[in-house]
């Protein structure tokens, strides 16, 4: 059985999804408790349901973006670092194996040769780096704090998209943002990452990190050509000059834009499609909301 945390969130909702679809036996837990510790919680619910494996897709992302996490530092800190840094003491003491739902936004460009980021460059998007939002920092620092732990995956996570419409799916957000910036990213598709999860500990893949994003990377503006042949979103586009112009109009907090390197996943023997499959793939099914 797996214990599944933070299962009514974005991307907890899509593991959920997944576990149902394939009659995995799961149990969901809230670690959102006002009068007793997370840790208290936990254990108690780890030594009554006796899971084989863990998967926390429990933390804060700021509502209606990462702009609100600069007001909430202290929800932040506690969800993003406080939260699993609990949970792999819980699981350490109790041998449990799990995985945590890290993120890709603790990177800023490729790089120097262009190509993507692997699991071994450090970040250089963190509060060291004194360049990054606050989320971002939190993110950085709470994989410091997990990297040593024992029998642990970290899945980093890139701008989730997926065929299903939602006002946190990255081809939503395009569809509805009245102007754009043309940036490249690589990406993450919300299935795909959902299944992930699954699969690592079902193959027993090496415990370790790992980034889940589908190979490649695409800019702004190629997505879009992408809506437009597919006949979703407006018609007209309208771009920022650059992203200095972006954030000299838009009063918000640094964003992480980069690309990253998912061979590792691939040399474990687990397969995603290309950027432009999965793409082309959610556009093709999509469904409104
Ligand atoms: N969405 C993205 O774009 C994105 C990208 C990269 C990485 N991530 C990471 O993915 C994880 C989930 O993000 P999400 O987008 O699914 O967020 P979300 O929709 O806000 O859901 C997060 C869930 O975490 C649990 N939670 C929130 N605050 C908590 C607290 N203080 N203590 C304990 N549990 C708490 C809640 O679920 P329960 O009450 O059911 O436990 C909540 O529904 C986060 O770690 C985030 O950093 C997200």
């Amino acid at each position: 059985m797996i214990l599944l945390l933070g299962s009514t969130g974005y991307v907890g909702s899509a593991i959920r999804r997944h576990l149902e679809a394939r009659a995995i036996p799961f149990h969901s837990l809230s670690l959102r408790d006002n009068h007793r510790d997370a840790r208290d919680v936990l254990l108690e619910a780890v030594r009554r349901l006796k899971p084989q494996f863990l998967i926390c897709a429990a933390g804060f992302t700021g509502k209606p973006n990462v702009d609100a996490s600069e007001g909430q530092k202290a929800l932040c800190i506690e969800a993003n670092i406080g939260l699993p840094a609990k949970i792999g003491e819980v699981c350490a003491s109790e041998k449990i194996p799990w995985g945590h739902v890290s993120s890709g936004c603790i990177y800023t460009g490729s790089r120097p040769d262009g190509s993507g980021f692997t699991e071994e460059d450090p970040p250089n998007f963190d509060f060291r780096h004194n360049n990054c939002s606050f989320y971002s920092g939190t993110k950085a620092l709470a994989e410091e704090v997990l990297r040593d732990m024992p029998n642990l995956y970290l899945w980093r996570l890139r701008i989730p998209f997926s065929h299903v419409d939602n006002p946190r799916n990255y081809l939503s957000k395009l569809m509805r943002y009245a102007r754009l910036v043309d940036v490249r990213n690589s990406i993450s598709n919300l299935e795909d990452f959902a299944r992930i999860t699954h699969d690592c500990w079902a193959q027993r893949i090496p415990f370790g990190i790992y980034n889940v994003t589908n190979p490649g990377s695409v800019t702004t503006r190629q997505v879009v050509g992408l809506l437009q042949k597919a006949g979703l979103g407006p018609k007209n586009y309208e771009f920022f000059e650059s992203v200095e112009a972006f954030h000299r109009l838009a009063t918000c907090t640094p964003r992480a834009n980069c690309v990253m390197d998912s061979s590792k996943l691939l040399r474990a023997g687990i397969r995603l499609p290309s950027v432009e499959e999965s793409l082309g793939d959610c556009l093709r099914r999509w469904q409104p909301a």
